[in-house]
């Protein structure tokens, strides 16, 4: 495997190619902070919470980090003001959920939400359903701002005997799912 040789947040990173802008930062000590990410699945890149900025002389591209690969030369930074604020507006458009990253971006409340949701769709209990139990037993249904997540009806027995995906659920919607269901 080749190695590749980039910079992240001034630090020289090496990184086998084919592996992400976030696994190569973890692997050097550096956190990017994200939501849909989750080490034992695919990458999915649907937060853009972990977005870093790809530095090119002059010019900056914003690129999601868990999805994007290493490339030989690339120079990235991981925080910013405009990195910040972009991060300060994902946590006000998923709260509740995101109160842990709410702290650490000293976000107190939300402009946007009136209403609570205990779910922000980053789809781990969906993904680790199909990709790790190959049940598909929690899926999405509905589209736009009426897509939630829902479990097959009949199935809850199946979730009952599984449990899985309850750890990795930030706002907790997935077990009262699995009650309700
Ligand atoms: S129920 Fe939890 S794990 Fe599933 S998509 Fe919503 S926040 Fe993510
Ligand atoms: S963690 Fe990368 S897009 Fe969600």
């Amino acid at each position: 495997m080749t190695t590749v040789r980039l910079e992240i947040d001034e630090k020289t990173v090496h990184a086998q190619e084919g592996t992400t802008i976030f696994e190569a930062a973890e692997s050097a000590g550096i956190k990017i902070p994200h939501m849909c990410h989750e080490k034992h699945l695919k990458p999915y890149g649907a937060c853009r919470l972990c977005m870093v900025e790809l530095v090119n002389g002059a010019k900056k591209k914003l690129v999601a980090s868990c999805v994007y690969p290493v490339e030989e030369g690339l120079v990235v930074q991981t925080r910013s003001d405009k990195l910040t604020k972009m991060r300060r507006m994902i946590i006000e458009l998923t709260w509740p959920v995101s109160q842990d990253l709410a702290k650490e971006f000293g976000v107190i409340r939300s402009r946007f939400r009136t209403e609570t949701s205990d779910c922000h769709l980053c789809g781990i209990c969906v993904r680790h359903c199909s990709e790790v139990k190959k049940l598909n037993t929690v899926y999405f249904k509905g589209r736009g701002i009426d897509r939630e997540i829902a479990i097959v009806p009949g199935l809850g027995n199946e979730c009952n005997y599984c449990q899985e995906c309850f750890g990795f659920c930030r706002g907790g919607k997935i077990i009262q799912e699995f009650l309700y269901e």
